[in-house]
């Protein structure tokens, strides 16, 4: 079992990576000042494949655990399920030091975080993220947030958890295009930030989609590793932690376009972020063999990498200049200068844009 600290002051936690240390929650929780009253919340889903072990663990740590349920899937991230939840919580008594516990991906971990954040102006929040994608991204890094119907992630706020529990055992469960989609993010970590990652990635992929334990581990603690890096740096994105955004911006723009139903979130990066190494190569910001090796391990790691044929150049650039990293009408985007370093360009125009996409 490895133990990563991300350390932001009173606002410290602890992120425990292992192989079947589910059960151990609640000899965890019981390391913090917390009630003795758990909301758990799941999907159908997640609940019957993990529900019992976690309620059966808690309860056996003296917890009095009350179980919510929320649909599955993205178009569940919204303020009725958050409400729905206020219900509960009120309904049960929950207070200020009863936590919130987040089983499930990253849809389950943003809303329920949200709930966590916001009842009561803030009860403990506990993630135990049950995809890779959640492992690795959703549930560290305190970014919590509801859909709006007019745009993802726009009602949120940062909210630290106070521990994260990712057990790799539950990945065995996860259908392989889910497995896919977590390593997109995984790649992103080795363009944006270290070489040596990449280089492991192109090395071990295969064992990775086969879902081999031991490169399952050093992913999620590597990843892991980084991103407590940035959000120390920079909690609340007003400089480096942009570049987490990393083939976000694209992919953001294609998921919108075709209605959150076509690609996962893990997809719509995957072509994010070789469409943004292809414009940095464009400019002459990154080589073409480094270029190739992204596209490439993109590829091999399973996920798209082009952008959909049927999109319409003005609708993309349209829906990058509605990003929630539009500032005083400017873009962000990230830009790799070569394997493990990019560089947050804000200086892109309307027209830079329109050319390289027209060139598609
Ligand atoms: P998800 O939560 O929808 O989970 C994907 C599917 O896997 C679901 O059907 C779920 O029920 C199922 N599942 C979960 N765990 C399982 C398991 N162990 N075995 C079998 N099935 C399992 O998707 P996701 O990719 O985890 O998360 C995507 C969401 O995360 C998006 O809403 C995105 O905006 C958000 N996100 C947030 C951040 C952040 O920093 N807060 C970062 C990246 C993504
Ligand atoms: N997933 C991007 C971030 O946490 O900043």
């Amino acid at each position: 079992m490895e133990i990563i600290k991300v350390d932001l002051g009173a606002r410290s936690y602890n992120i425990y990576i292992g192989s079947d240390i589910l059960q151990d929650l609640g000899r965890y929780l019981k390391e913090l000042p917390v009630g003795k009253k758990v909301l758990v919340i799941t999907n159908p889903n997640v609940r019957h494949l993990y529900g019992k072990i976690v309620k059966e663990c808690l309860s056996g740590a003296g917890y009095n655990v009350l179980v919510g349920e929320m649909g599955d899937g993205e178009e569940y991230k919204t303020m009725v399920t958050a409400e729905r939840f206020y219900d509960l919580a009120y309904e049960s008594g929950i207070d200020r030091l009863s936590p919130v516990v987040a089983l499930g991906g990253g849809v389950v971990g943003d809303t329920a975080g949200y709930v966590a954040a916001t009842y009561l102006r803030g009860v403990p929040l506990i993630q135990v993220p049950t995809t890779l994608l959640a492992q690795v991204d959703s549930s560290v890094g305190g970014k919590v947030a509801v859909n709006h119907p007019r745009g993802k992630n726009i009602i949120g706020v940062f909210y630290q958890p106070h521990l994260v529990l990712a057990d790799i055992n539950v990945l065995k469960t996860l259908p392989p295009r889910e497995l896919r989609s977590g390593l997109a993010e995984v790649i992103k970590y080795g363009v944006i930030w270290n070489e040596e990652f990449f280089f492991w990635l192109e090395e071990n992929i295969e064992p990775l989609l086969a879902g081999e334990a031991g490169s399952l581990v050093h992913v999620v603690r590597e990843s892991c590793r980084i991103k407590a890096k940035v959000v120390e740096a920079d909690e609340t994105e007003s400089g480096l932690r942009a570049i987490l955004n990393y083939g976000h911006t694209v992919g953001h723009a294609v998921e919108a376009l075709t209605g959150y139903k076509k690609y996962t979130h893990g997809e719509a990066v995957g072509i994010g972020m070789v469409v943004a190494a292809r414009l940095a190569w464009s400019l002459d910001l990154l080589g073409f063999s480094e270029l190739s090796r992204i596209e490439a391990l993109v590829r091999r790691a399973g996920l798209p990498h082009k952008l959909p044929e049927n999109l319409l150049l003005e609708d993309l650039v349209e829906s990058f200049l509605h990003d929630k990293k539009v500032t005083g009408g400017n873009l962000t985007f990230v830009l790799p200068e070569r394997i493990g370093k990019v560089d947050i360009r804000k200086d892109l125009t309307r027209k830079i844009l329109i050319d390289f996409l027209n060139l598609r």
